[in-house]
C-alpha cells in the first residue's frame, strides 16, 4: 500500500503541471503573506501558477506570472485606516465589496481569464459570493481560501449549515467551551440577522455577478451559469440523493440542446417527467415549468457526472470522447448521432451491446421513449458496458504515461527512426512484391518456353526418325 501510495505522488509531482489562477486581491501585508503560503508550495509542485495581487512581486519564479492590482494597493495606501479603528460591519462590507469589484476590473485579469484556460481557481473568501464568477465561465473547480476562522457562510458553500449550536461566531467567542445557554443564543442571533442582511443583499450579487461576468463569458464563448448554480453546485447533492437512479442527457458541446424544436423539447420535458429517476439535462437555456426530477445546467462536468455510482444512462450524440468517457465510467448510451463519426460510433456501440440508436429528427421522442424502456427494463446493457469498460481500463500503463512517453522518446531520438513501420524505406513496387512476382513470372515462363522448345525437339527427333524408316520400309 505504502508503496502505490509512493508512485501515485511521484505521478502527482512529475506527471501533471496544472495552470492555476490565484486571485488574492486583500490589500494588507499578512494576507499576502498568507498568500505567498499557498503559491509557493504549488509552484514547488511543478504547478504553473499566475497570481493577482495588490503588491509587486520579482523573480519569484520561472512558472510565476503576477498580475499586480496597482490600483488596489494605492487605493488602500490613500486612505485613512487608522482613523477607521471602530469601523461596522456594513462598512467592512463596503471596502471588501470595492476592493473585489475592483480586482474584476483589472484588465491584465480579464485578458487571462478570457484567453487563458486554468485548471482551478483559487480566490479568498472576502464577502463577495459572485467571484463565484471567476471559476464558472473557466468552467473548472473553485476553491476558496479563508483566512478568518470557520463560519457558517464559508460552511453554506461546501456543506450544510451545521456549526450555529456548537462553534461559536469570530465576533462571539471568548473561548468558552462548551458554549453558554446565553452565547448560543447570541450565536443563533447573529446567523439570523446575518441572514437577513444576506436576503435583502442577493439582488445586489446577483446583479453584479451578471454585469461583470456575462460579457466575459461571451468573450470566452461559453454560457454564464445562473449566479445561484456557480455560487453553490448542487449537482453532487442531486447526484448523491437520486439512489434511484440518474439519466444524464448531453448533446455535447458544438451541438446546442436549445436548437431542438420547442415541441420535440417539450415532448422529451413530458417523457422525462413521466420516469422514476432524476434527470440531469446540459440545456444552454433556464426552461420554465422543470418538472421536479429534471435539472438542467448550461454545462456539466461531464465525467465527474459519469463516474458517479447512481447514474444509470447517458443519453447523447454518441461524440467519440462522449462514448469514450461513458466506456471508462461503464455506464450504457442512448445514441442519438447527428453527424459526423456519431452515426458509425452509435452503430459500433449498439453492435456491442451496450447501446441504443435512435435516429435524430423531430418526432423522435416516442422512440426516445421505447429505447428507454428496453434499456431501462433490464441489466443487459449495464452489464455489457461494465465488462466493456473493464477491459478498457486494463492496460499496462496509464495513456497518459504514453503520451509523455512517446513525445519524449521522438525528441530524444530525434524522429523515433527506429520505431518507424519499416514499410516506408520501399518502393510501392517493393511493397507489393510486384519486381520479385515479375522474376519469377519471367522464370517460369523461360522454364515453360525451354522446356517446350526441348520437347518439341525431341518430339521432332522421334517423329522424324519414324517418318525415315517408315520410307524406307515403304520403298523396300
Ligand atoms: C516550470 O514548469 C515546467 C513545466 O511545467 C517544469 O518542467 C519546470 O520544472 C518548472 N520549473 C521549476 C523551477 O519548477
Ligand atoms: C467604495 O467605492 C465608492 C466608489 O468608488 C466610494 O465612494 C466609497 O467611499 C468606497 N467605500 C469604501 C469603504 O472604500
Amino acid at each position: 500500500m505504502k508503496g502505490s501510495i509512493a508512485v501515485l505522488m511521484l505521478c502527482l509531482s512529475s506527471g501533471f503541471a496544472y495552470k492555476i489562477l490565484c486571485i488574492l486581491p486583500v490589500p494588507s501585508k499578512s494576507h499576502d503573506h498568507l498568500s505567498l503560503g499557498i503559491v509557493k508550495p504549488l509552484l514547488k509542485a511543478g504547478h504553473q501558477v499566475t497570481w493577482a495581487t495588490p503588491y509587486e512581486k520579482k523573480n519569484i519564479h520561472e512558472n510565476l506570472t503576477v498580475i499586480e492590482l496597482k490600483e488596489i494597493r494605492e487605493f488602500v495606501e490613500a486612505m485613512d485606516i487608522m482613523g477607521k479603528s471602530d469601523v461596522g460591519f456594513q462598512y467592512m462590507k463596503e471596502f471588501s465589496r470595492n476592493i473585489s469589484i475592483s480586482t474584476t476590473q483589472h484588465p491584465g485579469l480579464q485578458k487571462v481569464l478570457v484567453e487563458q484556460q486554468f485548471d482551478a481557481v483559487v480566490s479568498v473568501w472576502f464577502m463577495n459570493e459572485f467571484e463565484a464568477g471567476y471559476a464558472a465561465i473557466q468552467q473548472v473547480p473553485w476553491i476558496l481560501v479563508s483566512s478568518i476562522s470557520y463560519h457558517p457562510f464559508l460552511e453554506k458553500q461546501v456543506d450544510q449549515v451545521r456549526s450555529i449550536s456548537t462553534v461559536p461566531l469570530a465576533f462571539n467567542d471568548n473561548g468558552d467551551r462548551p458554549m453558554s445557554t446565553f452565547r448560543r443564543f447570541i450565536n443563533g442571533l447573529i446567523y439570523m440577522l446575518m441572514n437577513v442582511d444576506e436576503w435583502f443583499d442577493k439582488s445586489t450579487i446577483t446583479s453584479t455577478y451578471e454585469s461583470i461576468f456575462s460579457p466575459l463569458a461571451a468573450k470566452r464563448g461559453v454560457p454564464l451559469p445562473p449566479f445561484e448554480d456557480a455560487y453553490h453546485n448542487d449537482l453532487q447533492e442531486l447526484l448523491d440523493g437520486s439512489p434511484q437512479g440518474v439519466i444524464y442527457f448531453s448533446m455535447g458541446s458544438i451541438l446546442r440542446s436549445s436548437s431542438l424544436k420547442p415541441h420535440t423539447r417539450d415532448a422529451l420535458l413530458k417523457l422525462f417527467a413521466s420516469l422514476p429517476f432524476t434527470v440531469l439535462w446540459k440545456f444552454e437555456e433556464p426552461i420554465k415549468d422543470l418538472p421536479p426530477n429534471v435539472h438542467v445546467r448550461p454545462w456539466m462536468p461531464q465525467l465527474s457526472i459519469l463516474v458517479h455510482k447512481n447514474v444509470r444512462l447517458f443519453i447523447t450524440h454518441g461524440g467519440l470522447l462522449s462514448t469514450l468517457e461513458a466506456v471508462y465510467a461503464g455506464v450504457p448510451l442512448l445514441a442519438i448521432p447527428v453527424f459526423g463519426d456519431q452515426p458509425s460510433n452509435a452503430e459500433r456501440a449498439e453492435l456491442a451491446g451496450y447501446a441504443v440508436k435512435v435516429a435524430f429528427r423531430d418526432d423522435m421522442v416516442p422512440d426516445v421513449a421505447a429505447a428507454l424502456q428496453k434499456m431501462l427494463s433490464t441489466d443487459t446493457y449495464y452489464n455489457r458496458v461494465k465488462q466493456i469498460s473493464k477491459t478498457f481500463r486494463m492496460r499496462p500503463v496509464p495513456p497518459s504515461d504514453l503520451v509523455k512517453f512517446y513525445i519524449e522518446l521522438a525528441i530524444e531520438t530525434k524522429g523515433a527512426y527506429h520505431i518507424r513501420s519499416p514499410a516506408l524505406e520501399y518502393k510501392w513496387y517493393e511493397r507489393w512484391m510486384l519486381d520479385f512476382v515479375l522474376v519469377v513470372v519471367a522464370v517460369l515462363v523461360t522454364l515453360v518456353t525451354l522446356i517446350k522448345l526441348a520437347v518439341t525437339a525431341i518430339l521432332r527427333r522421334i517423329l522424324g526418325k519414324k517418318q525415315k524408316t517408315q520410307s524406307l520400309k515403304k520403298r523396300n
